[in-house]
């Protein structure tokens, strides 16, 4: 096989059997035993944004309620009515499409460099024997302009930098209304997070999942919590359902919703909220026939700034749980270890 790191080409070849490099231990594989089957019910929160920005009182309080609930529990909600327009998400989705569509020799014109998740390629790998990703990946810092790279930023699709720009910006407002809403249903003040993330880190990671004739040996994406504070994610249209989430020991599908957004709290609001508001375990499957596109936005604080679990959510009855940080430090080490469930906020500990 001429390029096992890249599954697509991979997928192209057909062998005969998995490569090893890709075949999860028994422990890890995606079994239907500790999975909720898509049949079930259990579905993780909606919210309607528009009810918090604009709803009434009585609707207000309880799309509140909601939330807070949503961050205690699940660590995840999915968000409608959210202000970004239906044909800007069509449009990313597009031309993150036609980027993984091009041939292999265009895409590693951006190679991610070892250690880095700027570019193409396999992010968090680091040793020989490590498992690998069912899943191609191209990943760019954008927010603030510093962390750019721009020579990995692709010329193909034309209009990828230009739409990417737009819909950044569309992205970071709502993480921006998000944390206020989420500041309120704290009983902390509405800009608290805003204030204190400085000019906020924003990065973008483009996944594609071709399908696996055994998507019972492999994991898309290994299973982790994001290190960011929050995590806008945009599922493919007509897409496999490909994101688990880990609730009470049991992987629950995240199933597509139309026109909605997938948030997360990351690790970084776990800490200041004390814990109180979960970073949560999730990964990818793939599918027998299907592939999968998810469009991935991680907003951050600014690299210099020192975090901890806020004064205001520690008290006797909740003592602190992580201590103080720098958030550059916790990011360096984020990028620079595998992925490995929540095992990399022990850094906070
Ligand atoms: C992620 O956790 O970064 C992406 C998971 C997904 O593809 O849904
Ligand atoms: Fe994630």
């Amino acid at each position: 096989v001429g390029h096992i790191d890249d599954v697509q080409e991979l997928r192209k070849a057909r062998p005969a059997a998995i490569p090893e490099r890709y075949v999860r231990d028994m422990a890890e594989r995606p079994t239907l035993a500790s999975t909720v089957p898509l049949s079930s019910s259990m579905h993780i929160p909606i919210i309607d944004l528009s009810k918090l920005v604009e709803g009434d009182e009585d609707q207000w309080r309880t799309e509140m309620v909601k939330l807070a609930s949503s961050c205690e529990e699940w660590g995840f909600f999915q968000v409608i009515n959210h202000g970004i327009d239906r044909s800007l998400l069509e449009t990313i989705e597009k031309i993150a499409m036609e980027f993984f569509m091009l041939p292999l020799e265009e895409k590693q014109k951006y190679p991610m460099a070892p250690g880095t998740v700027q570019g193409y390629g396999q992010a968090f790998v680091f040793s020989e024997d490590q498992k690998l990703d069912w899943c191609n990946m191209l990943a760019l810092g954008v927010e603030p302009h510093f962390i750019r790279n721009p020579k990995l930023w692709p010329t193909k699709p034309a209009k990828f930098s230009e739409i990417l720009e737009m819909y950044s910006k569309d992205i970071r407002k709502l993480c921006q209304n998000l944390l206020r809403f989420i500041a309120l249903s704290l009983d902390l003040k509405q800009e608290a997070f805003n204030k204190m993330f400085g000019v906020a880190v924003q990065a973008v990671r483009m996944n594609y999942y071709p399908p696996c004739s055994r998507p019972d040996l492999v994991l898309g994406l290994s299973p982790h919590s994001d290190g960011s504070a929050l995590t806008v994610l945009q599922q493919g249209r007509g897409n496999s359902v490909g994101l688990q989430i880990l609730k009470d020991k049991t992987w629950v599908p995240v199933q597509p919703v139309p026109d909605a957004l997938v948030i997360n709290i990351g690790d970084t609001l776990e800490v200041l909220t004390n814990g109180r508001y979960k970073s949560v375990e999730h990964r990818a499957v793939t599918h027998k026939e299907k592939d999968r596109l998810s469009i991935v936005t991680f907003y951050a604080p600014s690299y210099e700034i020192e975090l901890g679990p806020l004064p205001e959510l520690v008290d006797e009855n909740n003592p602190c749980m992580y201590k103080r940080y720098n958030h550059g430090e916790y990011s360096h080490h984020y990028v620079t270890n595998k992925l490995q469930g929540k095992k990399t906020l022990d850094f906070a500990k």
